[in-house]
């Protein structure tokens, strides 16, 4: 894969953008939509993406895994929590640095950065993915009511360079990925997913609609669905949306 980083000073979501022009002409795998500044962006659900014009990174990787197929769509989100996790470790060996199921990674207790994939079926395989990639890098203080966001500076008392790291990240990315086509691969990037995986093994606090109940993950299932041992003992698992933690 050969990226070709397209740099805008200004867009509403980079993941609209990027689909724009996945609509409108055939866009090679690899092509990467950065934004100095975001007016729209977008997470999860109804959520939006705080990020100060030119302080973080917010970017999104068009992907055309012809080779994962729509049930196994997981994959790639650990492939890309694993790949930021990985490059940020670098950067702070002494933090915690983990991913809060499925893919928010987390310093701490804190968030510094979020994924938003959205995959793109057509018939029986997946026609393309964007990788959207916000990480919070040197910006010094949250305005949005995000619950906990926390940025790179923040921990370490410098800036870092937004180029250098969106380099890192592509690379590490592109490592995983390729490497992923392998089914022998596949079974270590899941094992590192939950090496990494916040609260991994212990009692937590945890949100089904209304009810909050303590619970002990036990892993991740087939399908990418958070397995929770209850109090009962009784084993559930969870798809994303349908429980919540409680931090
Ligand atoms: C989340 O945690 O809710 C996901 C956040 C994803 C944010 C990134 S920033 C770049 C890309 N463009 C967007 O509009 N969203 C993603």
């Amino acid at each position: 894969m050969n990226f070709s980083i397209r740099q805008l000073e200004s867009v509403d979501s980079t993941n609209q953008f990027l689909q724009q022009c996945a609509d409108k002409k055939n866009v090679e795998e690899g092509f990467v939509v950065w934004a100095k500044e975001q007016t729209a962006g977008r997470g999860h659900g109804r959520n939006t993406w705080e990020s100060e014009p030119d302080k973080n990174l917010t970017f999104s990787l068009l992907l055309k895994p012809v080779f994962v197929s729509p049930e196994h769509q997981f994959l790639l989100t650990q492939i890309v929590s694993l790949a930021i996790v990985e490059v940020l470790k670098e950067i702070l060996p002494d933090e915690t640095i983990t991913i809060k199921w499925p893919n928010d990674i987390y310093i701490d207790n804190n968030k510094v950065a979020g994924i938003l994939i959205q995959n793109f079926i057509k018939g029986q395989h997946i026609d393309y993915s964007i990788v959207g990639i916000g990480l919070n890098v040197n910006q010094a203080h949250f305005f949005s009511d995000a619950p906990n966001p926390v940025s790179l500076m923040q921990i370490t008392n410098k800036t870092l360079d937004l180029k250098d790291l969106l380099n890192k990240l592509l690379k590490r990315i592109q490592m995983i990925y390729e490497q992923s086509v392998s089914n022998l691969w596949r079974a270590e990037i899941n094992k590192r997913y939950l090496t990494h995986l916040y609260r991994n093994k212990e009692k937590a606090l945890f949100k089904e609609k209304a009810l909050q109940f303590e619970a002990t993950i036990l892993g991740i299932g087939k399908f990418g669905k958070l397995i929770l041992q209850l109090e009962s003992g009784e084993e559930k698992q969870y798809s994303f949306k349908e429980v919540e933690f409680i931090i």
